[in-house]
């Protein structure tokens, strides 16, 4: 695709927002959200991370400025979500989570279907990856 061949020298950038679940989500309903996005994100060449702790997300989003634009827009309409807050978006030099397509970090009960880069958060809802994720630079 064109597009994904002009990705590489394209701008890279950084995006964080937090939002509110519209209805709590059990662990089938994350494992199917986050195969499709990790599949979506592949061809747009994004990486990051979600966050879903007491019914809260916060996601980081990194990739060619295009395709942040992109997903940005189509999470903006998602009606799984409200309340959602920009953060920060600024271009970067290198990517936090260049080995996950989306790493995903909730509590350990929501991992039944034993997902890919699934990060269980300790009991203050924090993890490593979460604090990578949070950071502003
Ligand atoms: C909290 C949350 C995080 C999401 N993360 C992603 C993501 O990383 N990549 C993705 O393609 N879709 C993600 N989605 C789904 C998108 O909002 C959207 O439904 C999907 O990209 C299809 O977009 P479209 O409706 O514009 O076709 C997420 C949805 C929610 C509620």
């Amino acid at each position: 695709m064109r597009f994904l061949s002009c990705s590489k020298s394209a701008v890279l950038e950084r995006l964080l927002y937090r939002s509110k679940a519209t209805n709590t989500l059990g662990s089938l309903h994350l494992f199917n959200m986050l195969t499709q996005a990790r599949t979506r994100n592949a061809q747009l060449d994004i990486t990051g991370h979600l966050l879903y702790t007491e019914e809260v997300f916060v996601q980081c989003i990194e990739g060619p400025s295009a395709s942040i634009s992109s997903l940005w827009e189509s999470l903006q309409r998602d009606e799984r979500h409200y309340d959602i807050e920009l953060l920060a978006r600024s271009p970067v030099n290198e990517r936090r989570f260049k080995e996950w397509s989306m790493a995903f970090s909730s509590y350990p009960s929501l991992n039944r279907f034993n997902m890919e880069g699934f990060f269980p958060v300790k009991r203050d809802g924090m993890n490593e990856a979460v604090e990578r994720c949070a950071a502003l630079d």
